[in-house]
């Protein structure tokens, strides 16, 4: 099998991989331990599978792991900083905004995009942020709410 070198960086880590050409993004990460990168549809339409390729929300379904050569990944596995939760995560906690967990990684990760982007992002926004990721058992209602309290707080100065 013909393969090829892959030199990235994920969640700060300076990762070397071997891989083959044909591989996708979502494949190689849960091979190397990822396994918050959930496979869901592999069509692009769940958002489970998630990332962050330089600071934007790609879906690792949809792409070639060779077409992340020397990126910057994160993933939900290094959205905590040890023990201590990024303020979405807590928010999605405080706001019962996870259940099977399934779909919450990638929604994390585009709220995070998106509150680097804009802070005090509105509920249009997060909503817009949020549409490519589908939950099964939560709704929508409690994770925007979730994001929302978290660009609120910024907006006031406030920990969420
Ligand atoms: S698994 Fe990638 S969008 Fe569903
Ligand atoms: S919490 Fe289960 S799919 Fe969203």
């Amino acid at each position: 099998m013909k393969t090829m070198s892959l030199r990235l960086t994920v969640n700060g880590e300076a990762k070397h991989w071997t891989i083959a050409p044909g591989d996708l993004l979502l494949d190689v990460l849960r091979r190397e331990g990822y396994f918050g990168v959930k496979r869901g549809c592999e069509t692009g339409e769940c958002g489970a599978c998630t990332i962050l390729l330089r600071g934007k929300p790609v879906n690792s379904c949809l792409m070639f792991a060779a077409q992340a050569e020397g990126g910057e990944i994160l993933t939900i596995e290094g959205v905590a900083d040890g023990d201590q939760l990024d303020p979405i995560q807590e928010s999605f906690l405080d706001h019962g905004a996870v259940q099977c967990g399934f779909c919450t990684g990638g929604m994390v990760l585009s709220a995070k995009a998106l509150l680097e982007r804009h802070p005090d992002a509105g509920e249009d926004e997060v909503r817009e942020a949020l549409a490519g990721h589908l939950c099964r058992c939560t709704g929508y209602r409690k994770p925007v709410e979730a994001v929302l309290a978290v660009s609120k707080a910024a907006r006031v100065g406030v920990k969420p």
